[in-house]
């Protein structure tokens, strides 16, 4: 992506685009039946290309240490003012920049995350870092558009196929972690959403 299309991304969050929104409810079901039962408490998780944290807030406030990264300085102070009043076990944690760098800087240093939930957001260089910074164990959840989404006539989403998943791309590029949840939806609008366990040391 160019650096026009962050700049793109901070005037749409400087105009309110994105006000705080409740989290989605692919969120919170992961939160009760994946998260909850198979992380211990107060795990780190990192949302990337959070926006402007609907789903970080929420999860910082299940009890979760989180981490909201986008490349957005507009969506992070939005964020940041959610979170300021709220009495979170662990304060939300925002780091500004490129995805690709956050992942590759976070591997380098050393840092490991719980979970990751990456929420319709796609930049392709960015997947097989993924499982690299979970811990054993740790738990992927991604849920983006797929190219469905233009034949069904959707308005929302991209139109670029660099931002539009194939059709069971996600399974392919993640084959080698424990797959607990996969769809796409078919109808209406095209989604993938992916729910892996990291099990071994990569
Ligand atoms: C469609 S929004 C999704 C926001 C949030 N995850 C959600 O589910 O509502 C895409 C987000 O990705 C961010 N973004 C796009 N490309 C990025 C990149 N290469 N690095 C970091 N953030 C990026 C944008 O600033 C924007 O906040």
């Amino acid at each position: 992506m160019a650096a026009t299309d962050q700049q793109t991304w901070n005037q749409r969050y400087l105009a309110g685009e994105f006000g705080f929104r409740e989290p989605d409810a692919f969120v919170t079901e992961a939160h009760k039946n994946y998260l909850h039962p198979l992380l211990p408490p107060g795990s780190a998780g990192i949302d990337l290309g959070g926006g402007a944290g609907h789903h970080a807030v929420w999860l910082a406030q299940q009890g979760w240490r989180m981490t909201l990264a986008d490349w957005s300085d507009a969506a992070l102070g939005v964020a940041r003012e959610k979170a300021a009043p709220l009495a979170l076990d662990h304060p939300l944690e925002t780091v500004q920049g490129a995805a690709l760098d956050v992942v590759t800087q976070s591997h380098e240093q050393g840092r490991r995350f719980g979970f990751m939930l990456i929420s319709f957001f796609l930049d392709r260089a960015v997947l097989p870092w993924l499982p690299k910074i979970l811990v054993p164990g740790g738990l992927l959840l991604y849920r983006t558009y797929t190219e469905d989404n233009e034949r069904l006539g959707n308005p929302r989403g991209p139109r670029n196929p660099e931002y539009l998943l194939r059709s069971q791309e996600l399974l392919e590029v993640y084959r080698g972690m424990k797959i607990l949840h996969y769809n796409e939806t078919v109808a209406n609008k095209g989604v993938a959403e992916l729910i892996a366990q990291k099990l071994s040391v990569r």
